[in-house]
């Protein structure tokens, strides 16, 4: 039920926004390709606007095998020679059209097209690159036509200069800059790699994982740390923004996933807010990922994921989901809509990926004196942080507000707030307006904490 709960927010948030999905050649060929596409095609009917960029390079290298031929690379860039160009642009073709014939099959109607202004990529350390190009503009009209009708646009790794000369682009950079020229909410990156498990790849600290022991998200930051952790290299981690997207086909699985991160914090920089890195062998991985909390891939954000932040009326009744339950059962006090709007500037809410999971209230009650009360971590994300992160915001809200002391009244969490320093006092300590209103029947206890002077030095 909490399932579909999550699908459903998920769903009306991501309707008429466009989510763009760079998919690895090499998933093409697993066996759960035509579901993967399936999937892609239901969320395109139910109202995103979705655009394909499909990855091309171990097939471009059979094609050019195929007629005796090699690519050089220079500076880990493919180099794309004159009379090699009709191979690289029937690779790029042929990678395309399999994703016009998996979503034929789940009844959505593509395209693939030209939507790639490029330029020559010129003189590199003295080697002509011939008919390796660049991005120079993607034409954001005709996308939005197409997008418009409720078709998939599908970018194969072509562009064309304004005379009409193909260059082969990497697709990795066709998919920074389609997502960025489309506003795109977010880049999805169906990777032939292996998904990022504690097991495989080091993290710093700071990194949330799943149960089964994947890495859940990582700011831009610590992205950064776990490329520089897992490639070997010594020395001091690269600058964020100093990491360039490598287009040599990477050889290993980790390389590949590597890669993905490198790309995630590319497009990242670009202004896509959310990158997700997910694992293309993997059936049914798009969907879990998108519609659910925990998802199933590995999430790169460039926002601010996690937030505590004061309430606005739109989080109202979010919050009161959340109260209902425990307000039922005794242990939060009766509020409703009303209420909470009343106090509006004493609420906090605790905000994930844009969804309140928590929220609690600071009312003062003078003689130095402040309650935490409505303090609700919600079920999906209990005993991860939410509810101490909620309790110490609240702590130094009172200090700001030059509080002496905060206290708290409660039926069942006594030793929870006393591993939070809060120790038991007597009705008498509470402010005299406080103790007006104390429900002898409820017999609350109380818990308190003595908030040393804030230093405003
Ligand atoms: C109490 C509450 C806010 C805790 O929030 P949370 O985000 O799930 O908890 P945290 O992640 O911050 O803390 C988890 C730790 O507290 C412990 N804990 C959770 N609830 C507890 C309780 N009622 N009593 C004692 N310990 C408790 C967990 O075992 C865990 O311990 P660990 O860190 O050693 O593993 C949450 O359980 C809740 O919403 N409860 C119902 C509402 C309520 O009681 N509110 C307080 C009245 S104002």
């Amino acid at each position: 039920m909490n399932l579909v709960r999550e699908a459903f927010l998920y769903q009306n948030r991501f309707n008429a926004q466009t989510i763009v999905f760079k998919i690895e050649y090499p998933v093409t060929e697993a066996a759960g390709f035509p579901y993967l596409m399936k999937d892609i095609g239901l969320l395109a009917k139910s109202g995103i606007r979705v655009v394909i960029v499909p990855g091309a390079a171990e097939y471009i290298d059979v094609v050019l095998a195929n007629h005796k031929r090699s690519s050089a690379f220079v500076q880990g860039e493919r180099r794309t020679v004159h009379d090699e160009i009709p191979y690289v642009e029937m690779a790029a073709f042929h990678a395309a059209t399999r994703f016009i014939t998996g979503l034929s099959a789940a009844h959505v109607d593509a395209l693939i097209g030209n939507f790639v202004r490029a330029r020559g990529r010129g003189v590199v350390n003295g080697i002509d690159m011939e008919n390796t190009g660049s991005v120079d503009k993607i034409f954001t009209q005709a996308l939005t036509r197409i997008l418009d009708f409720g078709m998939v646009p599908i970018l194969p790794c072509i562009g064309w200069s304004p005379t009409g000369k193909p260059y082969n682009v990497s697709s990795n950079e066709i998919a920074v800059a389609v997502s960025a020229a489309l506003g795109a909410i977010k880049l999805v990156i169906v990777t032939a790699g292996g998904a990022f498990t504690a097991n495989d790849f080091t993290a710093p600290d700071s990194v949330e994982y799943s149960e089964d022991g994947r890495i859940l998200h990582l700011s831009p930051e610590e992205a950064a740390l776990v490329l520089h952790m897992n490639e070997g290299g010594g020395g001091a981690p690269v600058a964020t923004n100093q990491i360039l997207i490598s287009r040599k086909p990477p050889a290993t699985i980790k390389e590949r996933s590597l890669e993905a991160l490198r790309l995630a914090l590319e497009v990242s920089k670009a202004g896509v807010e959310r990158v997700h890195i997910v694992n293309g062998w993997e059936e049914g991985v798009i969907l879990s990922e998108l519609f659910s909390n925990f998802g199933a891939g590995t999430m790169v954000y460039a926002d601010e994921y996690e937030a505590i932040r004061g309430i606005r009326t739109s989080d109202i009744p979010d919050m009161l989901r959340l109260m209902e339950p425990l307000m039922q059962k005794g242990i939060l006090r009766r509020r409703n809509a009303e209420d909470i709007q009343k106090k509006k500037d004493d609420f906090v809410v605790f905000v994930i990926d844009g969804t309140v999971h928590g929220c609690a209230a600071l009312h003062r009650w003078g003689e130095g004196q402040a309650e935490i009360a409505a303090l609700v971590a919600g079920p999906a994300y209990s005993e991860r942080g939410i509810g101490r992160r909620l309790v110490r915001y609240l702590i130094e809200k009172a200090k700001r507000a030059a509080m002496r002391r905060v206290f708290v009244l409660t039926v069942s969490t006594q030793d929870w707030f006393e591993t939070l320093g809060f120790s038991e006092a007597a009705v008498e300590t509470l402010p005299d307006a406080k103790r007006k209103h104390y429900d002898y029947q409820r017999k609350s206890k109380i818990f308190a904490l003595s908030l040393a002077p804030l230093r405003l030095d």
